[in-house]
């Protein structure tokens, strides 16, 4: 999929106040500082369209992206940013969950996974949060970038092996780097391909 158009749209908290129109919509999620902000700036190939930061907690609210004018990229807060206070992690985390649980134009999930992390439970939960209220999702593991790929290629299947303990299936999954561009024509495809099937639907 060639990208022609990419505009920001809107940011809020509440799922109610989203935008109206009924476009696919995919939404990415994940630990705060995996790389959800910089992925939608090189999947898109703009350095500044969605916020980036080294300091985790950079996105607080729920930002909409509208691309190719067909179809909508959302970027959302991270969870388990241990220095938000506990108030601001119950807000984050109930408007996270109402965006998730009543957003109707959300056709498919992306969970976030830093490629050099262990399977970590908040994230094990939250798929199947995700799973248990039928909100289809892939995985997008990023910054290959910082592992040899021999590495990359152990973490990843010790990964899939852990996930395997609770799914029957693996859930399709990317491998991507936000510095190198890695992954960016297979995600594309995959989109463009959903996008396919939500037309003929
Ligand atoms: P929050 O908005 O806080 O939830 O974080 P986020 O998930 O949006 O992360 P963000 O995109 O802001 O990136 C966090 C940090 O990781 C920044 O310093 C990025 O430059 C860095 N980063 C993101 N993706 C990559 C990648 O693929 N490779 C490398 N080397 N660094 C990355
Ligand atoms: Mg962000």
């Amino acid at each position: 999929m060639k990208i022609y158009s990419a505009e920001f749209v809107v940011s809020n908290t509440a799922v109610d106040k989203c935008p109206k129109d009924r476009i696919p919509e995919y939404a990415f999620i994940g630990r705060s500082n995996v790389g959800k902000s910089s992925l939608i700036n090189m999947l898109m190939e703009r350095r500044h369209l969605a916020k980036t930061s080294s300091t985790p907690g950079k996105t607080q609210l729920i930002n909409h992206f509208k691309i190719n004018n067909s179809w909508y990229l959302v970027d959302l807060p991270g969870y388990g940013y241990a220095r938000v206070s506990k108030k601001k992690k119950a807000t984050f985390q109930k408007y996270i969950e109402n965006y998730f649980l009543q957003r109707k134009q959300l056709v498919c999930s992306f969970v976030l996974i830093d490629c050099r992390h262990d399977p970590q439970k908040i994230d094990l939960d939250f798929m199947q949060f995700l799973g248990e209220n039928f909100i289809p999702f892939s995985i997008i593991f990023t910054k290959a970038d910082k592992l040899t790929p021999a590495k990359l290629e152990k973490q990843l299947n010790s990964y899939k092996t852990k996930l395997l303990e609770y799914w029957e299936e693996l859930p399709t999954s990317f491998i991507t780097s936000s510095s190198s561009g890695l992954g960016r024509d297979e995600f594309l495809n995959y989109i463009a391909q959903i996008n396919k099937d939500v037309a003929n639907s």
